[in-house]
């Protein structure tokens, strides 16, 4: 009794002494305009923000016993897209925080995930032709990857025939593991790495898995980068598989890799520090497989870094998230933000699944043998694969060697990954494993490099798979693998996407547009096994993942395409060329469908936003939506932002006007999101369209489909312009008609100014809230 009670008693004291001096990593935000006299006395940011720390320090040593306190610590200090520093703090140093003139927020640091070739022919990019063709490659654009790093030397992101370094450039090839200054070359011009935030959340980095150096370990960073901008690599495939030439989106684009994702994430100050050396190192695109929960825009660190990069005339592309096909998962939805969902291409690696019934049923994997056996093996599935109930996972340790020996173990998708299933079933002696979508997954197919003869099925075929082992005494199937196949119908939209509308701005919809993002093949380090298995010996130089991590670089890779041939363009400008020329049909000339519904309707504008990315198009889009600082600074007057918070995105000094109040929905944004409630059923938005036509003038006529239980007026209906960079506005109403509509529902159309071959086409969604 005594020795318990006294064994709390000191367990209680050492919790306590302990969340006294826990530190958290904070980035901070400070407003430049408050502090300018004092930071202009130092020599620099960072002498400045050392400075903070040391006032900190010493304020909070004030009555404490040394032992209790940590001395904050400085990781970084931001000034090219923000103004602030990241740093490790206690709560009472926090605190002291309150005391500094011009601070505005401290955030909690927290770690972001990586969001998990045919597609140029697919894109209609064609050798020699339009924006490939030579004279509008000549130029130089920068793209900057923030992902896991990269493999320099792989064939993708070789030199030869390249011209001299932009002279703009002012990044660095960093030191570290395995990599040297050269490392870099005129394709790949410089390398970074980041992980002071990483490692204050997760201890060292550990060497012997990861390098510390922006050499990649992952696969994801050179399999991001090469999809951007990688080179023409003839005879690129996998096991045979997606035989072709590799290429990124614009090869002759030189990349800058910034390692910021480390094995278990990427930490948002480490990715601050890049974004912002990113801008000042010169980079034209910033190109983001990465992200994190939504948060309002001054509290989320990459939609405050890149209003900074776009401030400074940098295009910024994120992934929208693989949570769908849930409502309202989309994440980076900045409007500054190009926001990219995920779509299938016309490319599928088929297998065949035959019962012992005769039933045969169609699959995937990029599994491929020279010696297929078609032969009928017994199968087993949960309890007739093992005693434990997560047998019907496969996950480690549940299945039984003498009952799966020999044999085709089915396993449901769910807790451990695809290709982790396989090499269970694999060293539980199993010969092979079809894997089964629940009702949730739908249809949804994706093609893994399994160790074994291991496939893919969807929800139908899984659900007659189901019930045929339960009717059945001795049920047999084969797996057989067919290869590549082209021409299926596409895109579709993957379910995996994550949907709108935004939760931080229904004010616009987000995601923006879609791009290809399933069984995409690019660059592949040769030390990391295409099943992303430690025990898995293969290795290829290219490799098949999907993801809006594969989307996203797609866009950021096209984007560069559109500023080598429109250098002037903002970023605004090159979002809205590349949105307002998006399709909405399939290549059989029918709506674009979404894997997520099950009854095969098309997909809308909370799935792929505009449409799929048509990169020809995008070049000469007629008019454009232009949007500059100004016109934000209004936009978030109108979503009544504290001017704290104001500066935290804008680092200016910033006062709403009072008299003079914006509609939200006026943001020049190129698509229309509609908010109806019982109080607001008839709304007015402006627009501003500015003529790029490829002749001076042009006469455009509105054309309107109009959303469900809405009645749109377009005022003037035509706009005649008379000389190229000539800006006109309209307006548009919208107004709710007919019974009331239930609460959360939504009804979609356009709106299309066109004038000859242009078309230039903005989706309008309407939410009744
Ligand atoms: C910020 O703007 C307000 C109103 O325009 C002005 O009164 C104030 O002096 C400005 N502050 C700084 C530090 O520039
Ligand atoms: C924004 O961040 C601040 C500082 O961490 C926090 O106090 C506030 O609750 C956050 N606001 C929202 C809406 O998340
Ligand atoms: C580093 O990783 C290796 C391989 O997984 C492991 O054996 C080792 O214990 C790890 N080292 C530390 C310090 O965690
Ligand atoms: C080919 O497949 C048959 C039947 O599955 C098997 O018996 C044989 O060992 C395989 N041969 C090789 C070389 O893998
Ligand atoms: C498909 O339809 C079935 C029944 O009609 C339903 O239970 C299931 O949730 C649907 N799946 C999806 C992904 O919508
Ligand atoms: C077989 O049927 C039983 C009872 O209906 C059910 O609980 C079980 O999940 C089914 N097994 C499979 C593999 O579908
Ligand atoms: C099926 O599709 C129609 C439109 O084609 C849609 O209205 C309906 O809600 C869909 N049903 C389900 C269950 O998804
Ligand atoms: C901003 O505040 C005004 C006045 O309180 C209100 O009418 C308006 O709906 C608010 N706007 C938003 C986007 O919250
Ligand atoms: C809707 O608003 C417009 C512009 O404010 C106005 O001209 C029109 O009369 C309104 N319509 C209705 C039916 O209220």
């Amino acid at each position: 009794m005594m020795f318990r009670r006294v064994f709390l008693f000191m367990a209680l004291m050492a919790t306590n002494s302990i969340a006294f001096a826990v530190q958290q990593t904070y980035i901070v935000h400070m407003d430049k305009t408050k502090i300018e006299g004092s930071v202009h006395s130092q020599d620099s940011t960072k002498a400045w923000s050392e400075s903070i720390i040391d006032f900190i320090a010493e304020a909070s040593m004030e009555g404490e016993e040394l032992e209790d306190t940590l001395s904050p610590q400085l990781l970084y200090a931001y000034e090219t897209n923000m103004f602030g520093f990241a740093a490790t703090l206690s709560e009472k140093q926090l605190k002291h925080l309150n005391q500094i003139d011009g601070f505005l927020s401290a955030i909690p640091d927290e770690l972001s995930t990586l969001d998990t070739t045919q597609t140029p022919n697919f894109l209609g990019l064609t050798n020699g032709k339009g924006l490939w063709s030579a004279s509008s490659l000549a130029s130089d654009v920068i793209i900057g990857v923030l992902d896991s790093g990269i493999w320099p030397e792989h064939v993708s992101f070789e030199d030869s025939g390249f011209s001299p370094i932009p002279r703009k450039w002012k990044g660095v090839c960093q030191q570290g593991t395995k990599f040297t200054s050269s490392n870099c070359n005129k394709k790949l011009i410089g390398a970074r790495y980041y992980f002071k935030g990483y490692e204050k959340f997760i201890g060292k980095i550990n060497e012997t898995t990861d390098y510390l150096s922006a050499r990649d370990t992952q696969g994801h960073g050179t399999h991001t980068a090469s999809t951007a901008a990688g080179n023409v690599v003839q005879n690129a495939n996998i096991f045979g598989l997606a035989k072709g030439s590799a290429s990124g989106m614009r090869h002759t684009s030189r990349i800058a890799a910034y390692k910021v994702c480390w094995l278990s994430g990427c930490a948002n100050s480490d990715l601050l520090a890049a974004m912002d050396q990113a801008v000042s190192d010169g980079v034209d695109i910033l190109s983001l497989s990465l992200g994190s929960i939504p948060k309002p825009f001054y509290n989320d660190s990459i939609a405050i870094a890149s209003f900074g990069a776009t401030k400074n005339g940098v295009f910024v592309s994120c992934s929208a998230g693989n949570s769908g096909p849930f409502a309202s998962t989309v994440g980076n939805g900045a409007p500054w933000i190009m926001t990219v969902a995920a779509s299938y291409i016309d490319r599928t690696f088929p297998t065949q699944v035959k019962l012992g019934n005769s039933k045969t049923f169609e699959g995937t994997s990029l599994y491929q043998t020279k010696n297929q056996s078609n032969q009928q093996l017994p199968l087993v599935h949960g309890t007739t694969a093992g005693k434990k109930r997560e047998a019907m996972f496969c996950t480690k340790g549940s299945l039984d060697k003498t009952l799966v020996f020999g044999k085709i173990v089915v396993c449901e998708r769910g807790i451990n990954g695809r290709t982790e299933k396989g090499e269970v079933v694999k060293k539980s002696g199993g010969y092979g494993m079809i894997l089964l979508n629940s009702e949730n997954q739908g249809e949804e197919l994706l093609s893994d490099a399994h160790v074994l003869p291991g496939t893919s099925l969807g929800a139908s075929a899984g659900k007659a798979l189901r019930i045929y082992l339960n009717t059945t005494k001795n049920p047999t199937a084969s797996i057989s693998f067919l290869g590549t196949r082209y021409g299926n119908i596409a895109p579709i939209m993957a379910a995996f996407s994550s949907r709108g509308p935004s939760i931080v701005g229904q004010d616009v919809i987000k995601p923006d547009i879609t791009a290809p993002g399933v069984n995409i093949l690019a660059a592949w380090p040769p030390k990391t096994s295409p099943s992303m298995i430690k025990t898995d010996k293969r290795r290829v130089l290219f490799n098949i993942v999907s993801g809006t991590s594969m989307s996203c670089p797609h866009v950021s890779g096209i984007a560069a395409l559109i500023k080598s041939v429109h250098k002037d363009w903002s970023p605004a400008m090159i979002k809205s060329s590349l949105m307002t020329t998006a399709y909405t049909l399939n290549n059989k000339n029918l709506p674009i469908s979404d894997l997520a519904s099950n009854n095969s309707s098309s997909a809308n504008p909370f799935a792929f936003g505009s449409g799929h990315v048509n990169p020809e198009s995008a070049s000469d889009p007629g008019l454009v939506y232009d949007i500059n600082v100004n016109d934000y600074l209004n936009y978030f007057c109108s979503l009544n932002f504290t001017s704290s918070e104001i500066a935290i995105l804008t680092k200016t000094n910033f006062t709403c006007s009072q008299k003079h109040v914006v509609h939200v929905g006026d943001l020049n944004y190129p698509s229309f999101s509609v908010l109806f409630s019982r109080t607001v059923q008839n709304v007015t938005y402006k627009r501003v369209v500015t003529n790029v036509g490829k002749s001076e003038s042009g006469y455009y006529e509105v054309k309107v489909e109009e959303p469900n239980g809405v009645v749109v007026s377009v005022e003037p209906r035509k706009l005649k312009f008379e000389k190229l960079g000539q800006k006109l506005s309209y307006k548009v109403t919208f107004l709710a008609v007919g019974k009331t509509r239930v609460i959360g529902s939504s009804s979609f159309g356009s709106l299309i100014w066109v004038s000859g071959k242009y078309k230039v086409r903005s989706p309008i969604a309407v939410t009744w809230q």
